[in-house]
């Protein structure tokens, strides 16, 4: 297995450009699954493990795909099968998005149920509900989902959403894109990567209304066309590169943005005595002496993302005073503290609440990666320890940031992956 070594104290300075988003490379390559037509171009596609298991996915399901330089090519034209294996869809949840595309184009599909997940459960029956709606008949059978539609189409129908999910929003998009007649998704997420997901249908041919908005009206097509497409900025990296820079005194600038959508982690930033300014497509943060601390609460887009979670906790290890975080999506996605406080933090969990008490002295220590976002957090956290942090299992953040250590180093960073053998 891989580890991060890391020699904290060098303070994170320079330029960076972020690269392209996970959480919407991950929908757009699943809606190419929708067209028999030609062969799809996506740029700025990152290289990072959960992009590589869609791709085999897609593989696996019989597409022709080539994947170079951030450059993604596929054609779905002759796929040879139409069910989403455990053995795929256990390394990555977001192997889920293939069900609204695959039910949309075939009329049947199979996907695996996905499995727990270290922050708590995740369920997906708003995604089954939603296809329920649009006329499928959807059984659970042998750990599988089966979706089937009754007749030729999907029917366009009314969806409300008891809760905002992206990943339900998105299926019930791909899903209602050639339906018969009108779709209605209400409480829809209003997430950038929905927004980039349905500005990639648009362009495939589909008539989407209200983008933006929590309200979507779809008018369902009968053919949708392959398409080129450029990918949107990873908000989440770029706010842990910005973190970065702020937990070690650094300063920062983040190339290839757009800042409205960091909004929120940039007002959070601000109120933490961090300069911020935003030039067009740039974003550059400096530190002041001393952090303040600033609570937050992880709630749906526009409001701090739950996927910046962990890496503000361990920013605010250094402020100088308390902050509390909670998190309103995953009320217990809070592995990341039991390894934060064996660094030195002193943080609580209360209920569905983590009381920080900052500033501490951190100091580096073998740490554990559990999940995607707490192995980020970790290593933020080993930027500024004393001595050397090694973080295991670094596989989880491979998952979802594209050559991390190589970035991070260009900024300044003691950082070095190494083999390592866990008894
Ligand atoms: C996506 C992101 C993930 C992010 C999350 C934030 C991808 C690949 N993943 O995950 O990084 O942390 O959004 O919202 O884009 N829910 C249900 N039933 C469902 C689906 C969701 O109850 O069928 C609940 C979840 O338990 C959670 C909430 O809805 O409380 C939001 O989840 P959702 O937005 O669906 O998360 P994902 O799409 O899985």
């Amino acid at each position: 297995m891989d580890k991060l070594v890391i020699r904290g104290g060098k303070k994170i300075c320079g330029s960076v450009a972020a690269s392209g988003s996970k959480n919407s490379a991950l929908p757009v390559i699943a809606a190419t699954l929708l067209t028999a037509d030609g062969s799809f171009a996506i740029s700025r596609i990152p290289d990072l493990k959960d992009v590589r298991t869609f791709i085999q996915l897609l593989d696996y399901l019989g597409a022709e795909t080539s994947f170079e330089g951030n450059l993604l090519t596929v054609s779905t034209a002759h796929l040879k099968s139409i069910e989403a294996p455990y053995e795929l869809v256990k390394k990555m949840r977001a192997s889920i998005y293939v069900l609204g595309p695959l039910l949309a184009r075939f009329g049947h599909t199979r996907v695996s149920l996905p499995g727990g997940c270290a922050f708590g459960p995740r369920p997906v029956d708003l995604h089954i509900m939603a296809m329920e709606k649009l006329g499928a008949t959807v059984t659970i059978e042998n750990g599988f989902i089966d979706a089937r539609i009754n007749g030729s189409r999907l029917r366009g129908a009314r969806i409300d959403f008891p809760v905002s999910s992206v990943g339900a929003t998105g299926n019930a998009l791909m899903a209602a894109v050639t339906a018969e007649g009108t779709t209605v998704l209400g409480n829809a997420a209003l997430e950038p990567e929905i927004e980039c997901l349905c500005h990639f249908l648009v362009k495939m041919g589909a008539r989407i209304d209200g983008i933006g908005t929590t309200t979507l009206t779809i008018e369902g097509v009968d053919q949708l066309r392959a398409v080129g497409f450029e990918n949107i900025f990873d908000r989440i990296e770029a706010g842990t590169l910005l973190s970065a820079a702020a937990i070690t005194g650094g300063t920062v600038t983040v190339t290839g943005v757009v800042p409205e959508q960091l909004a929120s982690v940039l007002e959070a930033f601000r109120q933490s005595g961090c300069s911020v300014t935003v030039s067009g497509d740039s974003v550059t943060l400096s530190t002041p002496t001393e952090l303040l601390p600033v609570d937050i609460t992880a709630r749906p887009y526009p409001e701090f993302p739950t996927d910046m979670q962990a890496q503000w906790m361990a920013l605010m290890t250094q402020a100088h005073g308390d902050s509390t975080i909670i998190d309103r999506i995953y009320l217990e996605r809070f592995n990341h503290i039991p390894e934060l406080n064996r660094l030195g933090a002193h943080i609580e969990i209360r209920d569905n609440w983590a009381l920080v008490h900052g500033p501490q002295e951190l100091t580096g220590t073998k740490v554990m990666s559990t999940d995607l976002r707490a192995s980020a957090c970790l290593v933020l956290a080993g930027l500024v320890a004393k001595d050397t942090t090694e973080v295991l299992r670094v596989y989880h953040l491979d998952r979802g940031y594209e050559a991390i250590e190589k970035k991070l180093t260009a900024l300044g960073a003691d950082i070095e992956r190494q083999k390592y053998q866990e008894f």
